[in-house]
Formats: C-alpha cells, structure tokens, sequence
C-alpha cells in the first residue's frame, strides 16, 4: 500500500505537459481490437498501466503474438482465438471485464474472467443479462452479477436493445457481441456514451452506423477486419488532474498536448470554463477521432449544478469536485448515481474525503451538493483503490498539502502522475 504526500504548491505555474498518460479506453480496444484483424497491429504510444497492460496479457493468452520494442506494439492475431488453458485477470479493469465478456460470448470455448477485489465487488449484470439473452452462457457469483465470470462463448443470435444506462462499457460488450452474429443487431442508449468502440471499429471497415433515432445498427463482421495503425492520443480523463491544478492555482496555465477532443470526453473541461476557468480547445488532426491541446489557465471558479450529460463526465466528477469545493458558491451534482458503481463509489469516497479536507457538503443517493469558498485543509485521504479519488486528493494537495494512503491505484491508469506533480514544483 503506496503513500502520496503532497506539499502546498507556493507558486504559479505555466507548463506545456506532453507526456500525460496515454488514453486507457483507447488502448484497451486496440488490444483487443486487434483480434478481430488477420494482420498485425502497430501501436504507438499504447498505455502502459497495469488496466491496460492486463487486456493486452488476455489478448496473448488468447493467442495473439505481442511485440513491444518500448516504443511500438505489434500485435498478431492467432488465425482463430484460442481457448485459454487459464483463468483471464483483468485486474482493475471494469473496461477489460465487460468488453471481453462480448467479445468471448460470440467465441466457441470456455473462458473465466477475474479481476482484483475491487473489480469483484462491481456490477456485471449489466452486460450478463442482455448477452445472456442473446445466447451466451455466462455464471458467476450472485446468479452472474459478480465476477469470476464463467463463459461459454458460441453461436449469438440478433437483437434489438434498448439499455436503460448510458455506459460505453455496456454498449461496446453489445456491439463486439452483435458483430460475431449471422444478422443485423440494434442498440440504443439515451445520451450517446464515449464512441471510441464505434468509431475505431468502422476505421478496420466494420459497418455500424447510428441513425437519427439514436439506433445504432451494427453489421455482421463480413471476414476479418484491417489491422489498427494508430498513435494513441493523451487521456483527456488524465489530463485533467492537471487542467484542475490550472485551474485552482492562482496565475497558472497549462498546456496539455495530444489529447483526443472526442466530443464525449471533454465535458469537463467545458464545465471548467462554464465554472469561469479559461479553456481552449485546439485540434490539430484527426486519426479515428479528432486530437489537438488543451490549454487551461487559472480564474475566479464560481459554483455550477451538474445534472445532465453525466455519461461523458463519470472519471472527472471527483476531480470537478476540487474545483467546486474552491469556487464562490454552491456547486450542485445530480443525476450521478452512476457514481457509486465505479472503481469505488465515488459520491461516498469524494464527501467524506473533503469532509475531512474542511468543505461543507450535502450527500444525495444521486450526486452531492458542494458549499463552494472552502479553505482547504490538509488531511489523510483513503483512495478506496480508487485512480480517480487518489489523483483527485493529490491535486487538492497542491493547494493545502495532502497525505493519499492507497496510492498504488494510480499505476492501472497514469503511472508517471507523480512526476508529472512533482513537476510543477519550483
Ligand atoms: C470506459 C467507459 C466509462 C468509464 C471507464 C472507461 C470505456 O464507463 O468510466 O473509465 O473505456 O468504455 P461507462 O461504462 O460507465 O461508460
């Protein structure tokens, strides 16, 4: 169990980042992806945290061959995925879990999907039910919604579903499902969640298209797909630990480079500016999705209510919520439940953290409501082996110091954090 202590930050700042971590949806769908081709996949800049670095083991475990120079991976697909003479350890890893649970529902075998105590403890019913529905034979703890999850993958039939969460974990477990079947499968979700999934599968020359209706049709694969050759953008989910330390630090800008501005993922940054922070957004390629730098500088917040579009906000709220406790005034989260079934349950892990950091707050099922203008105090932050609420709690450190306990988290996501932060010491 690693430590984090964080020193006040006496000083302005003004850096240009540029070796954030790399994104980790991204790269848990080129590893896995990659299966789907019949030539090798080259990528650069893959994430080497330990969620990402687990699908990748699952990917050779299924056979695949994997190259890793330090720079680029080559990933080469096995001619058929094979059944693994082992259980599959997604780690961490809720991505990992249910994006294989798809994938493998549609392939003839036996697989077991396991994952660390955290990742055992979180909902998987969610994608066991509607893929159970469509043919696949899956078991586990609690009737199926906990893991280890036991499949026998073959034959899937069509469907039409309706989810009633928005989750790109889910969608994308139903569309790598509805690609293995004979005949055309319909999903739909209310608010569009991140379309990494659909995007780098139509760029390997799948056909799943989303109609005004909000269905998305996903096409039976028709042969195997063209191989990925992809540079893997900056996380935006990453990033932003540092757009808040801009943002909160009087005087301070950063410039975060090589991000994805995937639509879906950059909603936080927007609330930043709507909170008073100065954000700009510029693109400068689009390879699979649209990519550019980030810059944020340091304003007067003011308090903000949060209530839609949660979908595209659920890995920064934590973050948000440093910013909240700084800005004038009341900033209000709603609509969040979702929150509470993420790698912990965050609306509990971030009151009772700025609980103890001195902010007054109001605990709700669905969000919590922040009474803004908080000195922050130093205090011992519990990450519950939780990323998110670690890097969140480190952040505020910045402001009032911090000791993180937990902290070993931190590696499934953004290994080189902590130096990254030390980086903005003087
Ligand atoms: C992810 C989807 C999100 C997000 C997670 C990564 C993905 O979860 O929280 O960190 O890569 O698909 P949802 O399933 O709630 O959208």
């Amino acid at each position: 169990m690693n430590k984090l202590s964080i020193e006040k930050l006496n000083k302005s700042f003004d850096i240009v980042i540029d070796n954030i971590a790399s994104d980790k949806s991204i790269s848990h769908r080129c590893a896995m992806f990659s299966l789907l081709s019949d030539q090798p996949s080259y990528i650069k800049n893959y994430l080497r945290g330990e969620d990402t670095m687990d699908s990748l083991k699952i990917a050779e475990k299924l056979g695949a061959t994997v190259e890793d120079d330090g720079e680029m991976i080559k990933i080469t697909p096995p001619e058929f995925l094979r059944e693994p003479n082992d259980i599959l350890d997604c780690g961490n890893a809720g991505t990992g879990m249910r994006l294989y649970a798809g994938l493998l529902s549609g392939i003839e075998g036996s697989f077991v999907l396991t994952g660390d105590k955290y990742l055992r403890g979180r909902p998987m019913k969610r994608v066991v039910n509607p893929l159970r529905d469509i043919g696949a034979k899956i078991d586990g703890r609690e009737d199926g919604n906990k893991a280890p999850l036991h499949i026998r993958g073959g034959k899937l039939k069509p469907f039409k579903y309706h989810s009633p969460i928005d989750s790109a974990q889910v969608k994308s477990a139903l569309i790598l499902a509805g690609i293995q079947s004979d005949e055309v499968s319909f999903y739909k979700e209310d608010l569009l969640s991140r379309d990494h999934t659909e995007r780098m599968l139509n760029g390997m020359g799948a056909d799943i298209t989303t109609g005004e209706d909000g269905w998305i049709k996903i096409n039976p694969l028709e042969g195997k797909l063209k191989p990925l050759n992809i540079t893997v953008p900056t996380d935006p989910s990453s990033a932003f630990f540092f757009a808040v330390a801009a943002a909160i630090i009087p005087d301070s800008k950063v410039t975060l480079k090589n991000v994805t501005l995937n639509p879906t993922r950059i909603e936080a940054y927007k609330i930043l500016k709507q909170m008073g922070a100065k954000v700009q957004f510029i693109e400068t390629e689009n390879v699979y999705e649209p990519l550019g730098d980030i810059i944020v500088e340091s304003a007067q917040l003011n308090g903000v209510t949060v209530d839609k579009n949660i979908a595209w906000l659920i890995d920064e709220l934590p973050a948000l919520s440093i910013a909240m406790s700084i800005a004038n005034g009341k900033s209000v989260v709603k609509n969040a439940e979702e929150l509470r079934v993420k790698e912990s349950d965050r609306i509990s892990a971030v009151v009772n953290s700025l609980k103890l950091c001195g902010v007054d707050f109001l605990e709700e099922e669905d969000g919590y409501e922040i009474n803004g203008n908080a000195t922050l105090q130093k205090a011992t932050i519990d990450s519950h082996g939780d990323h998110r609420i670690a890097m969140s709690f480190a952040i505020a450190g910045l402001v009032c110091g911090m000791e993180v306990e937990d902290t070993q988290c931190i590696e499934t996501s953004f290994p080189n954090f902590n130096e990254i932060l030390n980086s903005l010491k003087p």
